[in-house]
């Protein structure tokens, strides 16, 4: 997609042909080492972190992007602590009920991916009561990745995908990728053009692993909670020199 003037007249790039990826992922790692650096407990790290997220998505909305998805919380990440996930869980209910008002204000709409239903009843339900409040806005879209697994999704595709040969609802030759990607959360949406993960990690941690197959990955060496508008809008600019062959010529 072409910039949207908003963001041209905002002096956010160059020129006005500049190409936008309309669906970015983004991995939001480092906050543990963040808070570590400063000799702060963890859940310090979390909190700058949460901070990190609304200038994100502010710059997103600048851009003209069209899909936001933000690898929130992982289905590994319950390995951690038991005072870090509580602790996680409850900067995600905070983080809700001081955004939803923000989030309808901007015209955003929430959604989310992984299995939610697993998540403690507090974020739960106010993360069920912002997805149901924002489900008219039409700005955009923020999908949040929450006990996601791209694994899990992709066996609770095939799961369901079974179940309908199973039942002769489906023949076994006439599963295609578009019928897998079509039983993904992300069905509703295009492919991630842009993944960015911050702290320098060079792996995908088992995020959207059916999605990725073309996506341009963008590494920035910063910590998330030191992750700006800026250099998010960087990784936007270095995106629009890429150039994507999806394997042609
Ligand atoms: C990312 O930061 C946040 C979550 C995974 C929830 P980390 O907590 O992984 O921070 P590091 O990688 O230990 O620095
Ligand atoms: C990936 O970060 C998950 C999120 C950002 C939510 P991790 O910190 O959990 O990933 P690894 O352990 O470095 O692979
Ligand atoms: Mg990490």
């Amino acid at each position: 997609m072409q910039l949207a003037g908003a963001a041209l007249n905002a002096g956010l790039v160059e020129s006005a042909t500049m190409r936008v990826p309309r669906h970015v992922a983004v991995i939001m790692d480092g906050n543990g080492r963040w808070a570590a650096q400063r000799s702060l407990p963890r859940v310090a790290g979390h909190e700058a972190g949460s901070r990190a997220v609304g200038e994100v998505v502010h710059a997103a909305i600048e851009a003209g992007v069209e899909f936001l998805t933000l690898y929130a919380f992982s289905a590994e990440n319950w390995k951690r602590p038991r005072a870090e996930v509580d602790s996680l869980m409850r900067l995600l209910a905070r983080f809700l009920d001081e955004r939803t008002g923000e989030i309808l204000e901007k015209n955003v709409c929430l959604k989310a991916i992984g299995r939610v239903w697993e998540l403690p009843e507090q974020p739960r339900e106010r993360l069920e009561r912002a997805i149901r409040m924002s489900a008219g806005n039409n700005g955009l879209t923020v999908i949040l990745a929450l006990n996601y697994s791209g694994r899990n999704e992709i066996t609770d595709a095939v799961r369901e995908i079974a179940r309908k040969v199973r039942d002769r609802e489906m023949e076994p030759e006439e599963i295609t990728p578009d019928v897998i990607a079509a039983h993904l959360d992300t069905r509703e949406w295009p492919d991630p053009d842009l993944l960015i993960r911050t702290s320098g990690e060079m792996r995908v941690s088992n995020f959207l692993l059916w999605q990725l197959s073309y996506t341009e990955l963008y590494i920035s060496p910063k910590l998330w909670p030191d992750f700006t508008r800026e250099d998010f809008l960087d990784a936007l600019r270095d995106y629009a020199r890429r150039e994507r062959r999806f394997g042609g010529v």
